[in-house]
C-alpha cells in the first residue's frame, strides 16, 4: 500500500507506506518514491541523516523477480551513513519466474542505475546484488563494463543483442550470497525422476531425493547412498540435454516460421522452479556443499578468524512439489528458457562436499561465476554461511579479475542476512549476524582510495 503525498519538482517523487515505516522504525529520513513513467520499474531512495563523504556514496539494489523495495540493506546502510535506492524491475513479484526475460533485466537494471548515477548528491555508485539478484548484477555489471561482446559470443545458448551495448556501469559491486545462477539454480532443482515432460505425476522413485530407499531421511538429515548420487546426478544431466534439445528444436521452428506464434511459444517444464524448496540433494543431505575449498575470512560475532569455512545450515526441503504446476514447474517460453534459464552441464556434473563439478557456465546468460571474470571495478564477495549459496562466494572470489576484490563470510547468517537461529547450538552463539555483516560493508566501501 503506498501513501502519496505532494512531490517534489519531479512529481514522481512521494513517500510510501512500507518504506516509510522501515525508516521511521530506524528514525532515519522518510524515503521517497521514484516511479519510472510507462515502466513499471520504480524504487525508494533512502537518504541516510546528514550529508557526509558517505552519503555521496550510492547502493543500488534490485532483485532478479523479488520485490526488493524494502530490503534489509535499504535501512541498514543509510544508518552507515550511506544513501541507498532500493527498485524493483517489472518481473512479476508472485515468485514463479513465469515473465523473467534475460533482456528485459538487463534494461530495467539500467533504467534505475542511470537514474541514481545522475542525481547531484550522488558522485559513486555500487550495486549490491543479493541471491539472485547478485547472479543478475553480476552479468549487468559484466554487460554494462563490456558491451554487447560480452554476451553475444558462440559459446552462450542464446546470444544477447546489441541492445545490450548500452548498459550504465557501476563503479564497484557488491554480490551478497549471490546464487550460482538463475539458470544454474533452475538445473539443480530439476528433478530427474520426472519420466514424461507432459505427466508430473510420473516419477521414477530410482532417482527421487524423496525416496528412503535412496537415503532419504524426512525432517532431518537425509544420507543418500553413493550408488544413488551417481545415478541421480547422471539423471540430471540426461534430463537437461533432453530438455534443452527440445527447446533448441523449438527455436528452429519459431525461426522457420512453423511456431505456435510469430515470435515465441510457450515452454512448461515441471519439477525445474529454482524457488529454493525445489533446490534438491544438497538441501537434504548437508554433507554436500559443506565447506569452502581454501581458508577465507570468517566474521564472527566477536572478532574474525581466516579459515576454512563450513556451512552450519540445517537440512531443509522435505517435501517433493514435482506434480505442482504453481510451485514445481519452471513457465517459461522457448526463448526466455534459452537466455535466461538454459544452461549446459557436462557428463561429469557432480556435486561435491565444496563445489559443483561440470557446469559449463559460459553457455548461460545468468551465472555469474563466468560473468565475474569481466568486471573490473572493486568488488566484494560474501557468503552467509547459514545457507548453501555461500559457498558461490568463494567461487566467484577465484574467478575475480579485478585488481580489488575482497571476500568475507558471516557465520550463522541466514541467506536474508539476519541470525539463523536455529543454526544455532546454543542461544546468542552467532549474535547479530545483520550488524556483523553491515558493519564489515560500511568499512569496505569507506576505505579510502575505493570510492572516496
Ligand atoms: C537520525 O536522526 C534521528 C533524529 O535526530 C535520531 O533519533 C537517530 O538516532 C539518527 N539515526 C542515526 C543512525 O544516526
Ligand atoms: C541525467 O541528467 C541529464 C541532465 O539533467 C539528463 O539529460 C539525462 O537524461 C539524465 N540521464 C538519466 C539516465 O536520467
Ligand atoms: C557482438 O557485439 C559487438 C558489439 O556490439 C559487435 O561488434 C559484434 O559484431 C557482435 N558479435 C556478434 C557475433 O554478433
Ligand atoms: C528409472 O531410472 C533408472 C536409473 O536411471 C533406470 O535404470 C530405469 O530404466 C528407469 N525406469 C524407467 C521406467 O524409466
Ligand atoms: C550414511 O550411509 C553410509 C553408507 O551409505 C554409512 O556408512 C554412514 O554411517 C551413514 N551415516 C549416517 C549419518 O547415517
Ligand atoms: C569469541 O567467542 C568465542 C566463544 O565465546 C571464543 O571461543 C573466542 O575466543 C572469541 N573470539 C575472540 C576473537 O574474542
Ligand atoms: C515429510 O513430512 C512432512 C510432515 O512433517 C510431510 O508434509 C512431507 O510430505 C514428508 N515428505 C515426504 C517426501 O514424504
Amino acid at each position: 500500500m503506498m501513501v502519496f503525498s505532494k512531490g517534489t519538482a519531479a512529481a514522481a517523487l512521494v513517500s510510501f507506506g512500507a518504506f516509510a515505516q522501515q525508516a521511521a522504525a530506524t528514525q532515519m529520513p522518510l524515503p521517497i518514491l521514484k516511479d519510472f513513467d510507462e515502466t513499471g520499474v520504480l524504487g525508494g531512495l533512502y537518504r541516510p541523516n546528514s550529508t557526509t563523504a558517505r552519503s555521496r556514496i550510492g547502493v543500488y539494489i534490485m532483485h532478479a523477480e523479488q520485490d526488493y523495495t524494502s530490503f534489509i540493506a535499504c535501512t541498514a546502510l543509510p544508518k552507515r551513513g550511506y544513501t541507498t535506492f532500493c527498485a524493483n524491475n517489472e518481473a512479476s513479484k508472485y515468485g514463479y519466474m513465469s515473465d523473467l526475460n534475460f533482456e528485459y533485466m538487463m534494461t530495467e537494471a539500467s533504467t534505475g542505475l542511470g537514474w541514481f548515477k545522475n542525481q547531484t548528491d550522488i558522485d559513486k555508485v555500487v550495486i549490491l546484488g543479493h541471491s539472485g539478484g547478485g547472479a543478475m548484477m553480476a552479468a549487468y555489471q559484466n554487460i554494462a563494463e563490456n558491451g554487447a561482446s560480452a554476451c553475444n559470443g558462440s559459446e552462450k545458448i542464446y546470444p544477447c543483442s546489441d541492445a545490450m551495448n548500452d548498459l550504465v556501469p557501476a563503479d564497484g559491486l557488491m554480490l551478497l550470497d549471490a546464487n550460482y545462477g538463475l539458470s544454474t539454480m533452475a538445473f539443480l532443482s530439476l528433478n530427474p525422476a520426472i519420466e514424461d515432460e507432459t505427466k508430473a505425476s510420473k516419477l521414477n522413485e530410482s532417482l527421487s531425493v524423496y525416496n528412503t530407499a535412496n537415503g532419504f531421511v524426512n525432517n532431518t538429515q537425509s544420507n543418500y547412498t553413493a550408488a544413488f548420487k551417481k545415478r541421480f546426478q547422471t539423471g540430471m544431466v540426461t534430463r537437461n540435454n533432453r530438455i534443452l534439445d527440445h527447446a533448441q528444436e523449438r527455436l528452429k521452428a519459431l525461426a522457420a516460421g512453423e511456431g505456435m506464434f510469430g515470435d515465441d511459444e510457450p515452454l512448461t517444464i515441471p519439477a525445474s522452479l529454482y524457488i529454493a524448496f525445489n533446490n534438491l540433494f544438497f538441501t537434504q543431505d548437508t554433507r554436500y556443499i559443506h565447506h569452502t575449498t581454501h581458508a577465507w575470512p570468517l566474521l564472527h560475532k566477536n572478532g574474525t578468524t581466516t579459515q576454512i569455512v563450513p556451512s552450519v545450515r540445517v537440512p531443509a526441503n522435505f517435501e517433493d512439489y514435482s506434480n505442482n504446476w504453481q510451485s514445481g514447474a519452471l513457465k517459461t517460453t522457448v526463448r526466455r528458457f534459452l537466455s535466461t534459464f538454459a544452461i549446459r552441464v557436462k557428463d561429469t556434473f557432480s556435486i561435491e562436499v565444496d563445489g559443483f563439478d561440470g557446469i559449463d557456465y559460459a553457455s548461460s546468460q545468468t551465472a555469474p561465476h563466468a560473468a565475474i571474470a569481466g568486471v573490473k571495478v572493486p568488488l566484494l564477495t560474501m557468503g552467509m554461511t547459514g545457507h548453501y549459496e555461500y559457498l558461490n562466494a568463494e567461487k566467484l572470489h577465484l574467478q575475480a579479475t579485478s585488481s580489488d576484490t575482497s571476500i568475507a563470510f558471516v557465520e550463522g547468517a541466514q541467506h536474508g542476512i539476519i541470525t539463523c537461529t536455529e543454526c544455532e547450538s546454543y542461544p546468542g552463539e552467532y549474535g547479530n549476524t545483520a550488524e556483523t555483516c553491515f558493519n564489515y560493508i560500511g568499512q569496505w566501501l569507506a576505505k579510502p582510495g575505493r570510492f572516496l
